[in-house]
């Protein structure tokens, strides 16, 4: 009955074959929509489902029929699980219970996540065709498991969405499994785009490694995907703002510092608008600090001469410091109302512990996730032009 050497063999012809990448394009921006989707085809016959790409969390769920108890608004009609129960004895279960809570029955393994906004999905775990095309033209349908979610509530800012895409380092993360298969490499990457939308993608094929900024991926946050402690750089020059550990959260859409380099930052900020043309603008509430030009700006060029770029510095493991730029467009939207606002919010206010670097501080750059070699990585880019494979196909 052991369906292993199969499976090795199955695996091995994969590898040969196409050990290649999976690129999807994504749709949003982070203001005003707040939000990013990406379409994921799943199940047999396969349907499309919008998902939230979150590199903050490992586990992929989608609002589930089974039935439902509680699920808010989907664009699509609610996932219809397979009869394909993931069993409390298998490690990705396992490793979506590091934190006790056993399973009510060993024929199925009950999930719960909880995310920073106060929103969550419980549901159990079940197995099911996702269906790929890879960059090379290969059509896969690997089975992987997913969460059936029949209970959620929204966070304070809900969307219409069918689930979230888990894209963090764990084992239940689809990337992970699709790596276990010998699919693709466990690598995640993402170009946002300033114009909105942008790609998505697995496997490390579609970027030129020599180009990469790299710096370790630190073993002080666990769960996210952490390059460490970073010191803030204002302008060129450095704040004394230090040890601020800081992970990338592709399901955030703003920057959070916590309250005390977030005070410091904005009195750096403010001091630079002094004899400048801008007042705060009180009365608009689109985030939390806005500003007023003379006329209402159009657009991120009108204000650029205003704000100086800022920079995280990382020490990158002791091996010599690597800096993550933030030009004013990272960290600045005008809003409806033609003011300026920061994009940077104070974490420690949010409930946030770490310093997060969100969607707007992405933008324009290539960001990836090579959980192979424990490395994060980016670099400038033209995130409004699909990427080509550096590997030629076959
Ligand atoms: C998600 O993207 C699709 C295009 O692939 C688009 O039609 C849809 O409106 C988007 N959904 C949301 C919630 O933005």
């Amino acid at each position: 009955m052991s369906m292993l050497p199969v499976l090795a063999q199955v695996t091995l012809l994969m590898l040969n074959r196409v050990g290649s990448s999976i690129l999807f394009p994504l749709h949003g921006n982070v203001y005003p929509m707040g939000f990013y989707n990406v379409t994921l085809n799943i199940g047999q016959p396969s349907k499309p489902y919008f998902l939230d790409p979150d590199t903050g969390s490992d586990l992929t769920w989608l609002q589930c029929d089974a039935p439902c108890v509680q699920c808010t608004e989907t664009p699509h009609p609610l996932y219809r699980p397979s009869k394909n129960l993931v069993p409390c004895k298998d490690p990705l279960c396992k490793s979506l219970h590091l934190h006790g809570c056993k399973c009510e029955t060993p024929e199925q393994c009950e999930y719960e996540v909880q995310y920073a906004d106060g929103g969550s999905s419980f549901g159990v775990l079940v197995k099911d065709a996702f269906s790929f095309k890879f960059i090379n033209g290969e059509q896969l349908k690997p089975r992987l498991a997913l969460g059936c979610g029949y209970d959620q509530s929204p966070g304070p800012f809900p969307h219409p969405f069918d689930g979230v895409l888990g894209l963090g380092k764990g084992k239940s993360s689809i990337v992970s499994q699709l790596s276990k298969q010998g699919l693709v490499q466990n690598v995640i990457g993402h170009c946002l785009s300033l114009q909105g939308g942008g790609y998505l993608f697995f496997g490390d094929d579609l970027y030129d490694s020599s180009r990469v900024l790299w710096t370790s991926m630190s073993r002080d946050h666990p769960k996210h995907y952490s390059p460490g402690f970073a010191e803030l750089i204002f302008g060129g020059k450095t704040t004394g703002i230090k040890k601020l550990l800081t992970v990338f959260d592709s399901g955030s859409s703003y920057t959070y510092l916590n309250s005390p380099a977030y005070q410091a930052l904005i009195s750096l900020v403010k001091k630079e608008l002094t004899g400048k043309p801008l007042r705060e603008a009180l009365d608009d509430k689109t985030l939390p600090l806005c500003w007023k030009g003379q006329r209402p700006f159009k657009s991120l060029q009108d204000v650029r001469k205003y704000f100086k770029p800022l920079a995280l510095r990382f020490t990158n493991g002791g091996k010599g410091k690597t800096q993550f730029e933030l030009p004013p467009e990272a960290y600045l939207i005008i809003s409806r109302n033609g003011n300026v606002c920061l994009g940077i919010l104070d974490g420690t206010e949010a409930g946030q512990d770490v310093n997060i670097i969100g969607d707007i501080s992405m933008q324009d750059k290539v960001v990836i996730y090579n959980n192979e070699k424990q490395l994060i990585g980016w670099m400038p880019a033209n995130c409004n032009r699909l990427p080509k494979s550096k590997t030629t196909s076959f």
